[in-house]
């Protein structure tokens, strides 16, 4: 991932946020609250199963995303986080698949959908996945792509593509096997069993989990924590912290100076008043 795809976009670049009826027709509700979005997947009666216009509209709230925003949480509406991609789309439901013979318009296609997950790793936020009942797919992918994973206890993870003869292409595969490693990575996917809360808790795979019922209440406290550490210092340690896995130690040790000493200047600055 280049880093300027890690960038909030500069103020004047962004975007207007979209549309109650683009946001509709991609299935998802949006609320902004001063610093705190949440991005609701609002198809229950489909286990808020996604199509390839609630990733787009996901890439779009991510372009337009106010810059006081500071936490965004990612939930879902009814029994299920998501049940994955919406299966009717494989018997032509919304629009077709790229049929993979031409490779740059393929690339361009998927490259597109991708963009509705990627701005959950900018540094500038902390991105936090309510999940509870099943995240399947795409939609455990989505849980990935985010920095913590709240659960219940009746959380259900699948990575279910393997089992539909495709690989998981939302970005999934690199946190995947940044948090479990390759080996269970690969069982997990090759195998598309399903996963229970406590076993993902075991795994690294969710950072809490609540009692069912809880997790409203449990995503609200988090939230109040995050809030609670200075703002600037929380960016630059997620910039920090995302760099490490790549690093050398040396490397590493030159972006911890890097950083700390842009917090002294801050925090100087603040201080001269
Ligand atoms: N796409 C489209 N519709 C779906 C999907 C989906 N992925 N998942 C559920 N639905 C629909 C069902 O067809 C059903 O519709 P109906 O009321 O018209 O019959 C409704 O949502 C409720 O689904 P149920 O199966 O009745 O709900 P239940 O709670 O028993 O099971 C579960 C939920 C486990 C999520 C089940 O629906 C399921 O296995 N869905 C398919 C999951 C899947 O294979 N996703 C693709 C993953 S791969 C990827 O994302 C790239």
């Amino acid at each position: 991932m280049a880093d300027a795809e890690l960038r909030r976009p500069e103020p004047a670049t962004v975007a207007e946020p979209p549309t109650e009826a683009r946001l509709a027709e991609g299935g998802l509700r949006l609320e902004v609250d001063g610093a705190v979005a949440t991005v609701t997947l609002a198809r229950p009666e489909r286990r808020n199963a996604m199509t390839f216009a609630t990733w787009r509209t996901l890439a779009a709230v991510g372009r337009s995303l106010p810059s006081e925003v500071r936490v965004v949480v990612l939930r879902g509406d009814g029994p299920s986080f998501s049940a994955g991609i919406d299966l009717s789309m494989f018997s032509g439901g919304e629009e077709g698949f790229p049929s993979g013979e031409d490779g740059a318009a393929g690339d361009r296609f998927i490259a597109e959908l991708q963009e509705g997950y990627t701005w959950l790793r900018r540094p500038e936020i902390v991105t936090v996945a309510a999940v509870h009942g099943h995240a399947i797919g795409g939609g455990f992918q989505l849980a990935l792509a985010c920095d913590i994973r709240i659960a219940s206890e009746d959380a259900k993870f699948c990575m279910k593509e393997p089992a539909l003869g495709l690989v998981p292409d939302l970005t999934g595969t690199k946190p995947l096997v940044e948090i479990v490693g390759v080996n269970r990575a690969l069982e997990l996917c090759l195998t598309a069993r399903t996963v229970d809360a406590a076993e993902a808790a075991r795994l690294g795979l969710v950072e809490r989990v609540v009692p069912v019922g809880g997790l409203d209440e449990a995503v609200a406290a988090l939230t109040v924590e995050l809030l609670a550490v200075n703002a600037g210092a929380a960016v630059a340690t997620k910039r920090l912290l995302l760099e490490a896995p790549q690093n050398t130690l040396a490397e590493q040790c030159a972006a911890e100076r890097r950083e700390q000493l842009g917090r002294l200047r801050e925090l100087s600055a603040a201080l001269r008043g």
